[in-house]
């Protein structure tokens, strides 16, 4: 009979990490477990668990104790990795255990969210996930922003390696969390993660010394790419300030390639800019990243319109009954519902879908995750009106 336990420190060496080289990486590998043992520390407070007959390690699953802004409102979020089961041991329902067990130990330590990078949507939309817009690649030659050189601005944009300005870094990220919806923030313990291997140098830019925008990238040699991570800022001056700086690599870099929110638009950041704006999603490689609702208390002093609805959750072990979402005041409050009045029925992953602001209660209906009437969507529209959630967050 097998059983599921959770395993802590370098425990995890002999149990779940067994498990990872086949599952993630080249296989088989010489060197795999000391590399295994390098990055031991970025998981020392993942809530990491394991499935195990007879002392063998059949299969595993972990959460990372992180935070999401979800409409305004920072939840502690579940960022859950490293699912895999033994090649021997798979479609015996062992992932699925795992995954029910980790929700309920993530809600029961007060988790409110989950997220993950899925090998395939399919397999999460069973346990409530729902598909998050992938941000965009814009990819543009550095003197295409070169109409930003001559431009005066009040602040200034300074150049650190990341392991230098590590501090700045984080306390920009937190900030993000409080202001975007679907912005994440990890736990140190993994963020350090970038100063392992300091390969980034980091950009901030800067108004009165205060930082309003932010970037990590590293140039891949003479004549070659800038590749830069997320375009972050707090103000519209905060992007000019980066945008003027890329362009100081003109005749260094041919080409700059950075990452965007999905509704950012590279096109109008200067007069006639040649750009590439992509977003390719494709599994396992390149995957938009998937979230759920562990309670349906996430949503509660969200702000909203004055829409009022009874809605009942169906199909899944920890979103379930009848609750009032009323928004007459302005933000959400969350009661439970007496019952039998007219309302919405809805899965965990088509509340996923209006929580996170990406799915119409029209798609909803569309795509099976509910049974919603003309009237009960259109309260849901003033409740939960779309949103574009920025799943940014490195680290
Ligand atoms: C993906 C993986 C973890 C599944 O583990 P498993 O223990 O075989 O999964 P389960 O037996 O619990 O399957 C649960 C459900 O998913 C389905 N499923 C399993 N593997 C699947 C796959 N590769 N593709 C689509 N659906 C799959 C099962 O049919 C089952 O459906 P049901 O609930 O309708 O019966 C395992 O194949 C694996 O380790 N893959 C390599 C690593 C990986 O991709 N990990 C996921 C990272 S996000």
């Amino acid at each position: 009979m097998s059983a599921i336990r959770q395993v802590h420190g370098e425990e995890r060496l002999r149990t779940a990490f067994t498990l990872y080289p086949y599952a993630f990486d080249q296989t088989p590998a010489p060197g795999a477990d000391e590399q295994l043992r390098d990055i031991l520390p970025f998981h020392d407070g993942n809530h990491t668990l394991v499935v195990e007959q007879d002392g063998r390690t059949l299969a595993t699953a972990a959460a990372i104790p992180a935070h999401q802004n979800l409409r305004g409102n920072v939840l502690p979020m579940a960022a859950v990795a490293w699912v895999a089961t033994h090649p021997g041991a798979r479609r015996q329902g062992h992932s699925r255990r795992l995954m029910h067990r980790l929700h309920a130990d993530m809600l029961g330590t007060g988790h409110r969210l989950a997220v993950l990078y899925p090998f395939h949507p399919s397999f999460y939309e069973k346990f409530g996930y729902v598909g998050l817009p992938a941000n965009r690649t814009a990819v543009f030659a550095p003197e295409e922003l070169s109409p930003l050189l001559g431009r005066k601005l009040p602040g200034e944009v300074t150049c650190r390696r990341i392991d230098e300005g590590f501090d700045d870094y984080r306390a920009f990220h937190q900030r993000l969390l409080s202001l975007r919806h679907g912005f994440m923030y990890t736990p140190h313990y993994r963020a350090r993660r970038a100063l392992a291997t300091p390969d980034r140098w980091l950009a901030v830019a800067t108004v009165d010394g205060q930082a309003v925008g932010l970037l990590t990238y590293r140039i891949d040699g003479y004549g070659g790419r800038l590749r830069a991570d997320e375009l972050l800022y707090t103000s519209a001056l905060g992007r000019t300030l980066l945008l003027r700086f890329l362009a100081e690599h003109t005749h260094q870099v041919c080409q700059i390639e950075v990452t965007v929110a999905p509704d950012e638009f590279p096109e109008t950041w200067a007069t006639a800019l040649t750009v590439r704006t992509t977003a390719e999603t494709s599994y396992p490689t390149s995957p938009a990243l998937m979230a759920r609702l562990l309670s349906v208390d996430a949503l509660r002093g969200a702000p909203c319109g004055p829409g009022r609805l009874e809605i009942e959750l169906v199909d899944d072990p920890l979103l379930t009954g009848r609750h009032l979402l009323d928004g007459t005041a302005g933000r959400i409050d969350v009661t439970a519902a007496p019952g039998a009045g007219e309302g919405a029925v809805l899965t965990a992953a088509g509340l996923a879908g209006l929580a996170y602001g990406v799915l119409d209660p029209a798609d909803v209906v569309a795509r099976g995750l509910g049974d919603i009437s003309d009237d009960a969507a259109s309260e849901l529209r003033k409740l939960l009106p779309g949103r574009v959630p920025h799943a940014f967050g490195r680290g």
